[in-house]
């Protein structure tokens, strides 16, 4: 039987660098676009000053045309110490949509990337620029009427910024034909 590394394809299975994470980005934004819309948050790991790793999820990511974007801190305590002290990430996004795996499980291959990983850097905590306060406003505003909004959002008011160094796509031995190509 043919083993797992024997299927994926070498681009698949390594971290790819600075030069292959810009020709990539525009498909990685999309990518952690799909995996922050169904799942509601991206996955963000860091490492304390004793080496102990967490991983805390995230909902306001945003990323820009270069490889990197921000996110709103306000509520995490271990993720702000840890990247005070070792600004060292890595983002995961899963597309964890239902209708996108039923339709790719009836093709027999993904329709698209079901999931990358990004490493690279945290900044300090900062105030959120005016356009930053309105990318916020404008992806929670659909649920503005609902009482949880007001409770969990009106006060992110503070961001950190985010720079990516690579990447590594989430891979399966199978189903992967065609995407990140
Ligand atoms: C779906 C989801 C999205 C979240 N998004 C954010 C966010 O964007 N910013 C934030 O400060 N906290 C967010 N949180 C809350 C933190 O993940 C939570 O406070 C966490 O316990 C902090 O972990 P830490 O104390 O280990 O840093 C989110 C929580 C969930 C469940």
């Amino acid at each position: 039987m043919l083993g797992y590394a024997t299927l994926t394809p070498t681009y698949l299975a390594r971290t790819l660098n600075r030069e292959a994470l810009r020709q990539h980005w525009p498909e990685i934004r999309r990518v952690v676009e799909r995996g922050q819309a169904s799942s509601l948050y991206c996955s963000i790991a860091t490492v304390g000053e004793d080496g102990t790793p967490t991983v805390t999820p995230i909902g306001t990511v945003f990323l820009g045309a270069n490889p990197g974007g921000f996110f709103f801190d306000r509520y995490t305590s271990d993720l702000g110490n840890n990247i005070n002290a070792n600004g060292k990430i890595c983002l995961l996004a899963v597309n964890s949509s239902k209708l996108f795996w039923l339709r790719s499980f009836l093709l027999g291959r993904f329709t698209s990337p079901p999931g990358v990983r990004l490493y690279g850097t945290a900044g300090p905590l900062r105030a959120a620029t005016a356009s930053e306060l309105s990318q916020i406003e404008r992806r929670v505003r659909s649920s503005k009427w609902l009482k949880g909004n007001q409770l969990i959002w009106s006060s992110f008011t503070q961001v950190r910024d985010l720079e990516f160094t690579s990447f590594r796509p989430v891979s399966y031995p199978a189903m992967m034909e065609r995407l990140w190509q």
